[in-house]
């Protein structure tokens, strides 16, 4: 950055169906920068701990029933609700390892049948993440490897639906990574290439806002 500015931390997410490895993936990233002297944190959506985040956790476990654009908005509220503090995270200089984002939204609720549009509308004006890993998985190997927890969209036939919706959402800032090759191949790919997007953010690239 400018003379005395702190060099900021890169927004890195995570992206991909249920059972693709993104949470086991974004642990071992964050204990892989911190042990070479990196400021990271791990963080996930949704957040769960917020009032906002029970009422979504309610509704995933099925103990209550939303309207879908309503729940659509309040995954997008539990983000709203962390941005200042992720912003002043990222300035402060510690790199945000992040276990799903806005594409999660989008994906998730348009593959219920919401207009696509409209679901990306209220995550305008979000932080954009600077590197987007999306863990490519077949739909019916996720499900081979086990472990759906049995929440709302842990279905086989739902899950190939987001995996088309995820399909659009491609950008310039997302990695494919092929989740089905071994866990330390996918690893290293993430390892490699988040250490460049953080060195790019500590030499100035400014924080940008999605989809504007
Ligand atoms: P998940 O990461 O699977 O949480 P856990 O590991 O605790 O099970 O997220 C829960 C579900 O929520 C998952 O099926 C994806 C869905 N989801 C949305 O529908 N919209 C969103 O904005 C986000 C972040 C997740
Ligand atoms: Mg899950």
């Amino acid at each position: 950055g400018k003379k005395g500015d702190k060099s900021r931390g890169a927004l890195v997410v995570l992206e991909g169906l249920d059972r693709s490895g993104k949470s086991s993936q974004s642990r071992r990233l964050v204990s892989y920068l911190e042990g070479l002297g990196i400021s990271a944190e791990l963080w996930r959506f949704p957040d769960r701990n917020t009032s906002v985040g029970q009422t979504i956790s309610s509704y995933l476990s099925n103990k209550s029933q939303l309207d879908d654009h309503t729940i659509h908005l309040l995954f997008s509220a539990n983000r709203w609700e962390k941005r200042s503090s992720m912003e002043d995270k990222l300035k402060a200089g510690t790199t945000l390892i992040v276990d799903r984002y806005s594409y999660s939204g989008v994906a998730f609720s348009s593959a219920k049948g919401l207009n696509i549009e409209w679901c990306k509308a209220p995550e305008i004006g979000l932080l954009a993440p600077d590197l987007v890993f999306y863990l490519d998985l077949p739909p019916e190997k996720a499900a081979e490897r086990g472990g759906y927890g049995g929440e709302r969209y842990e279905h086989l036939d739902f899950q190939r639906k987001v995996a088309e919706k995820y399909h659009l959402l491609r950008d310039d800032s997302w990695k494919i990574i092929d989740a089905c090759l071994p866990i330390e191949d996918v690893q290293k790919q993430l390892r490699d290439l988040a250490l460049d997007c953080i060195t790019t953010c500590q030499s100035g690239k400014p924080i940008s806002q999605l989809w504007l």
